[in-house]
């Protein structure tokens, strides 16, 4: 498969994922967590699936396309496992993390620590949606949307 195949797979699992995502947190409360900001794109998804939801955005820079900012007072900057980790308890409905890199070594040292920070954010019952792995107890693996193929993206529902 093509880079630009495989890559348009990933951005319609990612929307497939976050649409499923808003349809199952309707009736939670609790705000959303965005880890990896990048260009914005995802947030700007976000923002327009949870209007009335505060959504805290992560990223080590500020990246992302003028209009796809999210406010000062939204925006954490720095190291994920860091700065996310002070936000343990938050009650998040759910926490979305956009942070592989597609390198092996970069990313298999993400995984390691990621679910540690993500676990904590949530809420119970909860959902977290991901470009990588979570493997946590507190972290039950979801059945993925029909299209999204197996492993390329990732669905949890916290216990
Ligand atoms: C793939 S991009 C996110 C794309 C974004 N979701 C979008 O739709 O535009 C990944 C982002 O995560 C950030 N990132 C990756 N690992 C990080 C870490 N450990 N701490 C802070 N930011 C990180 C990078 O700076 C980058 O902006």
């Amino acid at each position: 498969m093509s880079r630009l195949e495989s890559f348009i797979r990933r951005m319609s699992a990612q929307r497939d994922l976050l649409n499923e995502a808003a349809r199952r947190i309707a009736e939670i409360d609790g705000p959303v967590v965005e880890l990896g900001l990048g260009n914005g794109r995802t947030f700007d998804h976000l923002r327009t699936l949870f209007p009335q939801r505060r959504i805290l955005v992560f990223d080590r820079k500020m990246s992302a396309f003028a209009a796809s900012r999210p406010a000062p007072e939204d925006f954490v900057e720095g190291e994920i496992r860091e700065r996310a980790t002070a936000f343990a308890g938050i009650g998040a409905a759910l926490v979305h993390c956009d942070i592989a890199t597609g390198y092996a070594e970069a990313d298999d040292a993400t995984i390691a620590w990621l679910a540690d920070v993500v676990a904590p954010l949530l809420r119970p019952g909860g959902f977290a949606v991901s470009g990588m792995p979570l493997e946590h107890d507190e972290l039950e693996a979801l059945a993925l949307p029909p299209g999204v193929a197996e492993g390329r993206y990732f669905f949890y529902r916290r216990r």
